[in-house]
């Protein structure tokens, strides 16, 4: 297996508008999707599209969501022996409101991704055992998150972490990573500096040797191990629904990774999964392949 992924799933509930209503306001949707999502399971699916073997651990509730949610992974080659029931939460779901732009909002009822535990982990450790790359985020709890940090250490694995949703209790300290992959406003909360700017000295202070910074239609920015700069433009598309893009990039940037490719290339790569992902609704359903990535 070259990545496992640690994280949460959820069924996606999206909302069409032509404009993102305020508060307080109401908006009529023009169209509904019910689809699968959750930042974890996302990125398993963006990587596993991408052309990797992949891995995933999370938890699902004793429900029909559960069970849609296992099927629908099995149906596409990823293996569910990470994929754990018996929690007495049902299976995550995220509420999402998507607009004309590609702009959306989105607020996430966690359920069952709230109960994996540490000692999940622990049962786990043979997937762990079999990969190269670790990849997480933050939508399962932090305490969890820490532990996979550990696991990875413990058996050599590259550990990624795209923090996101930002949690204000986050930091590299407490969950040690080789690289770090987030946009533009989680890096100005991570360095408490809204005019932040890239260099190696960044690195040293965040003790990892890769920082990567999305930045929607602009070029995504990156420091790596030797201080070099790097700026990589992804292609210009007209975006019908941004959710999942950054799934989309960090799922595909682990598979390039795993492949051996040089940063910057598997920068390249990651934005065209990215762009693409952004020109069909829904996050999963939107995921390129392979063969699309390499002929974007
Ligand atoms: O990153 C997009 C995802 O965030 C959605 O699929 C939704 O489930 C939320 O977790």
């Amino acid at each position: 297996m070259s990545v496992l992924v640690v994280g949460s799933l959820c069924l996606d509930h999206t909302l069409f508008v032509s404009s993102l209503p305020g508060r307080g306001e109401t908006a009529i949707a023009k169209t509904s999707l019910v689809s699968f999502g959750g930042k974890g399971a996302n990125q398993a699916f963006a990587a596993k599209r991408a052309g990797g073997e992949v891995g995933f651990v999370a938890m699902v509730g004793d429900d029909e969501a559960g069970e849609a949610y296992r099927e629908h992974f099995m149906e596409h080659g990823i293996s569910t022996e990470g994929i754990i029931s018996g929690s007495d939460h049902p299976t995550g779901s995220a509420f999402l409101g998507v607009e004309d732009s590609g702009e959306n909002l989105i607020i996430i009822n966690p359920g069952a991704n709230h109960t994996l535990r540490p000692s999940d982990l622990d049962r786990r450790c043979d997937l762990f055992a079999e990969a190269e790359i670790l990849l997480l985020q933050l939508e399962i709890p932090l305490e969890t998150i820490a532990h996979a940090c550990q696991l990875a250490k413990d058996h050599k694995l590259t550990t990624i972490i795209n923090p996101s949703p930002w949690d204000d209790s986050f930091n590299t300290a407490d969950f040690p990573c080789d690289i770090l992959i987030l946009n533009e406003h989680e890096m100005a909360t991570l360095v408490n500096d809204q005019r932040w700017k890239l260099d190696s000295s960044l690195l040293d202070r965040l003790g990892i040797q890769t920082l990567i910074v999305t930045r929607g239609s602009k070029a995504t920015l990156a420091v790596d191990g030797a201080g070099k700069v790097l700026e990589c433009k992804p292609p210009m598309v007209t975006p019908v629904d941004t959710v999942g893009a950054g799934d989309a990039f960090t799922g595909a940037f682990a598979v390039a990774l795993a492949e051996g490719k040089a940063l910057e290339e598997a920068i390249h790569f990651a934005n065209r999964a990215a762009s693409l992902s952004t020109l069909k609704p829904g996050a999963q359903g939107a995921t390129p392949t392979r063969s699309e990535i390499d002929s974007a």
